[in-house]
């Protein structure tokens, strides 16, 4: 798909399909939409003023022009109530006129720039966002079907008004398609079946995004793991025959001994079982998303390359699958983290925590300005905030929430921020055996203690954890307001690429 701008007068164009959308209750129509509607006759403003389209965000009305101008045939998507009006409503308006398109089979698209008249948007922000609604609702997995049912728009131009700046446009356009991109490259990684998506494969990958200028990719096998003495991230594969990875991203790397870089921590459980704390087989049946914070780390990774964000960033990902078998961990078994600290495998079930220790106490290596991590951590997390609405963030440091906050606002990507208190790292020092145990035997307080023990592993530095549980893989249905199909969301990418953007 491709996206360009045009400046011509858009009742000339003969294209197939011309976008426009309106705001809610709004009848007094504007700008490109005006101009169409006279050269119509009115059928737009008839159609809002018998009600038949009422301006809701994501609805979709099509028109047909019967030869009144070159193109053939109009989607009218809702922007919803003008007074919430936000970037984010420009992602959802594009994701729904798209996939209509798409449906009606529409090749070559033009698309006046939602809003960006009646409010304070800036042209880049807004085709950013008009490019990323659109790249994102038409993503499809279908590389194991064998037969392929969904056609391609082939090109997708943004209408130009007056006070616009081409290279403005021509900006959020690159940025849109190069977030989108790793946003996909994620989503493949997540939705690719466990038996081909193994940590060796999630290093491969990987390792293909070093191909980027700027980028090196080491990656570490389990003799070079052992030397570092990760021995709490070694504990959790041990029932695989597939071996983990420790996967090392530098981006920028020439410039750390002047720069702090941003470390950025994902959680790669190729597939999470439960291990002998086994999952019942509907709790098991998505776990193949457990390594969605290590897909959205290389993804962030790729698009730090290719915006070419100007300070270093670093991703490490611990890759290991928790299965059972002989060698796998015993509920009750105590090891040994890098740092020395020891931990009672309460829970086997709760292994995220023991590969994310090792890789934390591996980030205070790089004398990081910030360590983010990523990690499907808890069904806790979803309990607290609900299937599709937010990822829990903890942070601590203000600052650095409050930076996360605003990408979340720009991206879209929702985060709710949660508390640390002290009650949880009690609870989490409470083993009789080791100096901290993985799990406590209360289901409640299930979402502050994974935070309150990762929080152990997290010295001297500005730290924050984003629980993606409740985002990372959903169902497709009428509540869940999503752009993209069923499976992988990619979530996570977008939050780090605008924070990335902001920060630079
Ligand atoms: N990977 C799961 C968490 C999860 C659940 C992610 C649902 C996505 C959707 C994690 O490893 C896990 O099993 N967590 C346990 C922790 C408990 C044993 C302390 C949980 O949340 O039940
Ligand atoms: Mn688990
Ligand atoms: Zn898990």
């Amino acid at each position: 798909m491709e996206f360009s701008t045009i400046s011509n007068n858009i009742v000339e164009q003969d294209l197939d399909t011309i976008i426009l959308s309106v705001f809610e209750s709004d009848d007094s129509l504007k700008g490109l939409v005006l101009d169409v509607d006279v050269a119509l006759n009115g059928s737009i403003s008839a159609i809002l003023s018998r009600g038949d389209h009422k301006g809701k965000l994501r609805e979709v009305t099509v028109i047909y022009t019967s030869g009144q101008i070159p193109t053939h045939r109009i989607i009218l998507v809702g922007l919803g109530p003008e007074k919430d009006f936000n970037v984010d409503c420009i992602r959802h308006a594009s994701a729904a006129a798209a996939v209509r398109a798409r449906q009606l089979g529409a090749c070559n698209v033009a698309s006046i720039i939602h809003g960006i008249e009646q409010s304070t948007i800036s042209a880049k922000d807004a085709v950013r966002a008009a490019t990323e609604g659109t790249m994102l609702a038409l993503y499809a997995f279908n590389k194991y079907k064998s037969e392929n049912e969904l056609g391609q728009i082939e090109s997708v131009s943004f209408m130009k008004s007056e006070g616009i700046k081409s290279e403005d446009l021509v900006e959020g356009i690159e940025q849109g398609n190069i977030i989108s991109n790793s946003v996909h490259l994620a989503r493949d990684l997540v939705n690719e079946p466990p038996n081909i998506c193994t940590p060796a494969f999630l290093a491969e990958q990987a390792r293909q995004i070093g191909a980027n200028s700027n980028t090196d990719v080491s990656i570490l096998t389990e003799p070079e793991i052992e030397d570092l003495n990760m021995g709490a991230f070694l504990s959790v594969g041990r029932g695989s025959t597939r071996k983990p990875r420790f996967i090392v991203i530098e981006y920028n790397k020439k410039l750390l001994d002047k720069v702090q870089p941003l470390v950025l921590v994902g959680k790669a459980i190729t597939f999470d079982t439960g291990g002998y704390s086994l999952k019942s087989a509907s709790g098991m049946s998505t776990m193949k998303c457990d390594m969605a914070g290590g897909a959205a780390v290389i993804g962030a990774l790729q698009a730090a390359g290719q915006l070419k964000v100007p300070y270093p960033v670093i991703g490490l990902i611990p890759a290991t699958e928790n299965m059972v078998s002989g060698t796998a961990s015993h509920p009750s078994d105590v090891v040994s983290a890098s740092n020395g600290t020891t931990i009672e495998i309460v829970n086997t079930d709760a292994e995220g925590r023991l590969i994310l220790a090792d890789a934390l106490v591996y980030a205070a290596k790089y004398n990081p300005k910030h360590v983010i991590d990523l990690a499907t951590l808890t069904g806790s997390a979803t309990v607290a905030l609900g299937e599709g609405s937010a990822a829990a963030l903890f942070a601590n440091k203000t600052s650095l929430a409050e930076q996360l906050l605003t990408a979340s606002e720009s991206s879209g990507e929702r985060i709710w921020r949660m508390p640390l208190y002290p009650e949880y790292t009690d609870w989490m020092r409470s083993s009789d055996v080791a100096d901290l145990r993985n799990s406590t035997d209360k289901r409640n307080t299930g979402i502050g203690t994974s935070a309150a023990f990762l929080q152990e592993f997290t010295e001297g530095y500005s730290w924050a954890h984003i629980d993606i549980a409740p985002m990372a893989f959903l169902p497709s249905n009428g509540v869940i307001k999503r752009l993209g199909p069923a499976g992988a969301t990619g979530f996570g990418v977008r939050l780090l690429s605008h924070l990335m953007l902001e920060d630079s």
